[in-house]
């Protein structure tokens, strides 16, 4: 609640994400190998929590964080975590400092209905640069949202840099309800022609 006060749109929720949407958006982290997991906005670690359980210590888990306080508790209640305090539109040169190529999975806490248009574009275009091409990206968004302007301009976004865009069923044991979306096969570079593409990304506001 003290973060959402400080930084409301950049913390944009006033209570951590539920284990049912927990559980749902972190269904992508395989339960064998040795992936690289990505996590976007980790909080206080609602999701961190279950990709580490799904881990059970195997493969790397790195989560981004722009908010010290928040990361202070996460290195503190995580410390198998490599934990990067910094904006996550900087993903593609923190894989690169830390000598990773491309992520297997990359899960998302980020509240994307409280970012501008150019915000929204940057931090997608950083989520497909560090994806691999047979990896999975997921996000969630709150159900009572689901037809609000900024939340429409996502998924256009999503399904002009995904070829698979699945949303879940709506999570009503989450507070408030939410629901996931599963995006797979990363379009890399963007297509310029098609509905929902470049063309749309230079015409937003
Ligand atoms: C809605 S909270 C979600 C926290 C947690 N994942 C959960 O579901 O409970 C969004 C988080 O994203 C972080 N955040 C917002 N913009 C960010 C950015 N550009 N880079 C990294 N983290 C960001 C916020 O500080 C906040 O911790």
């Amino acid at each position: 609640m003290r973060e959402f006060l400080r930084a409301p749109f950049t913390v944009a929720a006033l209570t951590p994400s539920g284990r049912p949407l927990s559980e749902a958006v972190t269904a992508t982290v395989p339960r064998t190998g040795e992936p690289l997991v990505v996590e976007l906005g980790a909080g206080t670690g609602a999701f961190t929590a279950a990709i580490q359980q799904r881990l059970t210590g195997r493969g790397r888990h790195l989560a981004i964080e722009i908010n010290a306080r928040f990361a202070e508790r996460l290195v503190a209640r995580y410390p198998g975590v490599d934990l990067a305090v910094a904006d996550a539109r900087g993903l593609r040169d923190i894989l690169t400092q830390r000598g990773h190529d491309r992520a297997d999975v990359i899960v998302s806490g980020l509240p994307w209905a409280a970012f501008t248009p150019g915000r929204q574009d940057d931090l997608l275009d950083a989520v497909t640069d560090s994806l691999a091409p047979d990896g999975a990206f997921t996000t969630f968004a709150y159900a009572h949202t689901r037809w609000a302007p900024p939340a429409l301009r996502l998924r256009r976004m999503l399904r002009a840099r995904f070829e698979e865009v699945v949303p879940s069923r709506t999570l009503w044991a989450n507070l408030p309800p939410a629901f996931v979306y599963y995006c797979r096969r990363p379009r890399t570079p963007l297509p310029t022609s098609a509905s929902g593409s470049t063309n749309e990304r230079v015409s937003q506001p």
